[in-house]
């Protein structure tokens, strides 16, 4: 679903009755979404006719639609689709009469919609497929429902819900929360993180499809019962002043975004954010992924005005809450660490043996003991909970992130060291963008490395090695570009695609991703390469390299 009010209301109803939710992110495909359903053996589908990006028509229904379809096609027929009208309310519908099988008749609402409202056509809507037997408007089944509901009883390690987060292996892993001890921890974290106080207005700018719209826009918010503003929209549009006036609109008094939007609007100066007072802010928060000193800064000075503290706070969908971060006021910050662990949560920096390092020291970080908030269980495999968190470094908690621990015992997260990318905040795995690309018939072998971004922070390098015959080509490339985007979600869209004839092995077949890491940045230093089986494939890959700014 879009980010409307609809969806923290339908997250909350589910919690009332019993059921366990899992919001995907509206921004994925079609086949994602499928995948999704299929490993939650999901049983109703609410989503909404559509939204808008910037200037861009989503149809979500379509998308809804054709990921059921795909369900149906591997036996697995749901039920149910609830769709929420939520441009249609504001703009007349389109005449439905133009649409193809399955669509058999339009949504009822939407008809009597088009008959009494006269309100003024801003912008498309979304055509919408309807198809009786599934689906079902959300108001129609509003009306009449008594406003009782006694609520579900429930154990306090009983599931509340499942979110899916790439997995190193390529297929999503469904990260499995429960009540008690999740909405303990996001509620004392919100409270203690933001400061927050009854007349605060809080803004998180995320969206309720990722962790962080989880914990830190409905249930810890909620918990503490918060007054927060929910945002539909980017942060550019219609302009970059877009985010400092709604802040002046609400008197936003605690805010929470990403570097990566930070370094989108830094890009534009001063003046789009002078131009707006920012006078009721108290506390500036980020997440997603390291921020660079440099927007730390202009976060803090030009958005804060040096009034603010920053909080940067480090946690993952498997820790359901901040698990690394400053307490605003409290802690003394250093641009670009998230500084100490939160109450409860016992840090270690490890290295490759396993053994804990002491004092100022790079490592893989790791977690000694659980909190509450700890995610429970990968849902329907334990086996690759415990494989994936536990297994490399038994009796530990393994994060997948470096970090290094000066001499004054702050933190300082150095990114993935597993092969997952974050590009704009969001998690990748290179796994999933390789079988993504393989898919197409002209691609034998795909590697992905990650390679620096200025904005997003990392952006997807791919190496593609072509079926005999085949030559590489715009039109090629583009195809790939798409077929990536069809498959996973415009997120996981590569920016660079590059024809390798070979990629660099080990004799035993292994992929040398370090070396192609290099290639990609263009690092002349590969260091060792003695177990490389052919070296000659180095030198083509440097020459074919794809250029552009880092
Ligand atoms: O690499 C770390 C990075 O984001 C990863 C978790 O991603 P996800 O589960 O999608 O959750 C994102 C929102 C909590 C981490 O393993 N990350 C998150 N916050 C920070 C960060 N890296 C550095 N600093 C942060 N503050």
């Amino acid at each position: 679903m879009p980010m409307v009010v609809e969806l923290v209301v339908a997250m909350l109803a589910c919690v009332r009755i019993g059921a366990v939710h899992s919001i995907v992110f509206a921004g994925f495909s079609a086949e994602s979404l499928c995948e999704r359903i299929l490993d939650s053996q999901c049983s109703l589908l609410i989503t909404a006719d559509g939204f808008y990006r910037g200037d861009k028509l989503i149809n979500l229904k379509v998308i809804a639609d054709d990921a059921l379809q795909k369900c149906r096609d591997k036996s697995f027929p749901v039920q149910r689709c609830i769709m929420l009208k939520h441009l249609s309310k504001v703009v007349e519908a389109i005449p439905l009469s133009s649409q193809s099988p399955p669509a058999k008749r339009p949504c009822p609402d939407l008809q009597q919609e088009k008959q009494k409202d006269r309100v003024k056509k801003i912008r498309p809507v979304p055509q919408v497929p309807w198809n009786p037997e599934v689906d079902q408007c959300w108001l129609s089944l509003l009306s009449g429902v008594s406003e009782e509901c006694e609520p579900e009883w429930c154990d306090s390690e009983d599931p509340l819900f499942i979110l899916y987060t790439s997995g190193s292996t390529g297929k999503p892993k469904g990260v499995l929360h429960t009540i008690g001890g999740y909405m303990l921890y996001v509620a004392t974290t919100f409270k203690l993180v933001f400061d927050y106080h009854p007349d605060d207005v809080y803004w998180c700018t995320a969206d309720i499809g990722w962790i962080t719209g989880h914990s830190y826009i409905t249930y810890g918010p909620l918990a503490n019962g918060a007054t927060s503003v929910l945002f539909e929209g980017l942060p550019t549009y219609p302009d970059v002043s877009r985010m400092w006036e709604i802040v002046d609109k609400y008197q936003v008094t605690k805010f929470y975004t990403a570097p990566t939007a930070i370094r989108l609007l830094m890009k534009y100066g001063t003046e789009p954010v002078q131009k707006y007072k920012r006078d009721s802010l108290k506390v500036l928060g980020t997440v997603g992924e390291p921020i660079n000193p440099e927007a730390w800064q202009w976060y803090y000075s030009v958005v804060g005005e040096k009034r603010c503290p920053v909080v940067d706070t480090f946690w993952q969908t498997e820790t359901g809450g901040h698990v690394l971060t400053p307490l605003p006021a409290a802690t003394p910050m250093k641009p670009g660490s998230a500084t100490f662990p939160f109450f409860g949560v016992v840090p270690a920096i490890l290295n490759e043996s396993g053994e804990e390092l002491e004092g100022p020291s790079e490592g893989y970080l790791v977690f000694k003991q659980p909190w509450p908030g700890v995610m429970r269980t990968v849902y329907g495999n334990h086996q690759r909970f415990e494989t994936t968190y536990f297994e490399q470094f038994p009796g530990y908690y393994v994060t997948g992130d470096g970090c290094r621990r000066d001499k004054d015992g702050y933190y300082w997260i150095t990114g993935r060291i597993d092969d997952m990318l974050n590009v704009s905040g969001h998690l990748l795995s290179t796994a999933e963008v390789e079988s993504a690309l393989v898919e197409h018939e002209a691609v034998v072998e795909a590697a992905v490395v990650s390679r620096p971004h200025p904005v997003k922070g990392e952006s997807l390098y791919c190496f593609v090695t072509l079926t005999d015959g085949v030559s590489f080509s715009r039109t090629l490339e583009a195809q790939l570009k798409k077929q990536v985007r069809e498959k996973i979600g415009a997120i996981a869209t590569p920016d660079f695609i590059q024809n390798a004839p070979g990629l660099p092995k080990t004799r035993s077949g292994k992929i040398m991703r370090r070396v192609l890491r290099k290639i990609a940045r263009n690092e002349q230093d590969l260091g060792d390469v003695s177990t490389l089986a052919d070296s000659s494939v180095i030198e083509l890959l440097f020459q074919n390299r794809c250029c552009g700014a880092m």
